[in-house]
């Protein structure tokens, strides 16, 4: 891919300098489509003193539905709404249980109703304030409220801030899967304070900086570079480094939105590391984290890539190195004690959503800060067989891997 435009990322160390930083995403993109509107994301430690002049600017009038699991409302809802109410604004606060399981049909629908319930109506927006379970709840309740309202993402975990914020995909989960229900529903603004994240636990900071990982594997090698210099300040939580780290990503991932918004090209290369990342986070019933699977799933797409010519050998024995700076399962055999059976993995990359007509898909690298076009498609079916070898080697018999 094109070298994404580089923004004020400086090339040293990511701990130096900060400021408020918008980054445009543009909606409509997609091989095809027009590109006619998008949003700003705004970045930087201190954005959230930016909120009221963006919420009069761009949602004027409208009355405020806060949304956000109670542990971040209890945290971080005061600072969002004091400045919203200083300037005239109605806001509501609506609250769930923090956690996975109530990204559910019944939250959404508890949401919904206590919306109707407080007499929400079509001139109303909702300000998704939390980690990627809000941003996906909240905002499919703004995709469907009253056939959809504006939507505000404020992210508070590294997770939202470097992935699910941007991008435009809302959704719940359901019990044939992750993520089966939901809609593109773009966002009015995405206001991302680095300053939310010195409350996230430290578990956190390493599963969700996996993504940020990914971001440096498939788009920029100079950004892993520094993620790598930059890992124990980022995993202490120093706030300079984080909004480097974010502002990097967030950057990475607006380019390819703004080019593929629909994911039928260039959106794919995301996906690296999360066909088999998904299976086998699904396989262990979800006690696996998410980052953890896909730190894993990576190192294994890296292999698979290397044994199928795509992928620059030694990819993989990189990206494990790296993955080790932060402390993540990217060495296969002690982050799976137990072995997963082969044959169930194998099924379910198949159930995964993005398999299509029978051909299992997969993003590859081409090396380190490149993603493998794939002539154009971005991703590559790959036969049964070479996964079933990969995974194998991996998990019982690291000495014959190669
Ligand atoms: N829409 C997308 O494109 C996209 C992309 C990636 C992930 N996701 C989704 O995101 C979800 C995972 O996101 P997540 O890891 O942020 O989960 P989460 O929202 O459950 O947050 C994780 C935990 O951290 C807490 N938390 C969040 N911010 C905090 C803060 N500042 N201080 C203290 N605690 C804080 C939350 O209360 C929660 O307990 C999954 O459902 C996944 O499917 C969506
Ligand atoms: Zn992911």
């Amino acid at each position: 891919m094109d070298e994404p435009e580089r923004g004020s990322t400086p090339a040293a160390g990511l701990a130096s300098g900060a400021g408020v930083v918008s980054v445009e995403v543009r909606t409509g993109g997609g091989p095809g489509g027009e590109t006619s509107s998008g949003y700003p994301v705004h970045v930087g430690i201190g954005a959230l003193e930016g909120l009221a002049r963006e919420a009069e600017a761009r949602i004027p009038r409208v009355r405020l539905a806060l949304i956000s699991d109670d542990t971040v409302a209890a945290l971080h809802a005061d600072a969002v709404e004091a400045p919203l109410r200083a300037a005239g604004r109605d806001v509501h606060r609506f609250t769930f249980p923090a956690g996975e399981a109530r990204k559910s049909r019944a939250q959404w629908a508890a949401l919904t109703d206590g919306l109707l319930a407080a007499g929400f109506g079509r001139d109303s927006a909702i300000i998704a304030l939390g980690g990627g379970v809000t941003g996906d709840l909240a905002g499919f309740v703004a995709a469907t409220y009253m056939r959809g309202v504006p939507v505000v993402q404020i992210p508070t975990s590294l997770v939202a801030m470097i992935d699910s914020a941007v991008g435009g995909k809302t959704g719940v989960d359901v019990p044939a899967g992750k993520n089966l229900v939901g809609a593109f529903h773009p966002p009015a603004f995405v206001l991302v304070d680095p300053r939310f994240t010195t409350t996230l636990p430290r578990k956190e900071r390493a599963e969700g900086l996996v993504e940020a990982i990914k971001h440096g594997l498939i788009a920029d090698a100079a950004y892993l570079e520094a993620l790598e210099r930059d890992a124990p300040l980022l995993l202490d939580g120093d706030i300079v480094a984080t909004f480097h780290a974010v502002l990097r990503s967030v950057e990475i991932k607006a380019d390819v939105v703004s080019r593929d918004e629909r994911e039928g090209g260039i959106r794919q290369i995301l996906n690296f590391g999360h066909t088999l990342g998904h299976a086998l986070e699904a396989r262990s019933e979800y006690r696996l984290g998410h980052g953890a699977a896909v730190a894993t799933g990576m190192v294994l797409e890296a292999w698979v890539g290397e044994v199928m010519g795509v992928t620059l050998p030694g990819t993989r024995d990189r990206v494990e190195a790296v993955l080790s700076r932060f402390e993540q399962g990217g060495h296969i055999p002690s982050a799976w004690p137990d072995a997963p059976d082969v044959a169930s993995v194998l099924a379910l990359t198949r159930s995964d959503k993005k398999a299509r007509q029978g051909a299992v898909r997969y993003a590859l690298l081409s090396h380190v800060g490149q993603a493998d076009s794939a002539g154009g498609a971005w991703s590559h079916a790959i036969a049964d067989d070479i996964v079933t070898r990969v995974l194998g080697a991996a998990f019982f018999s690291e000495s014959d891997s190669g």
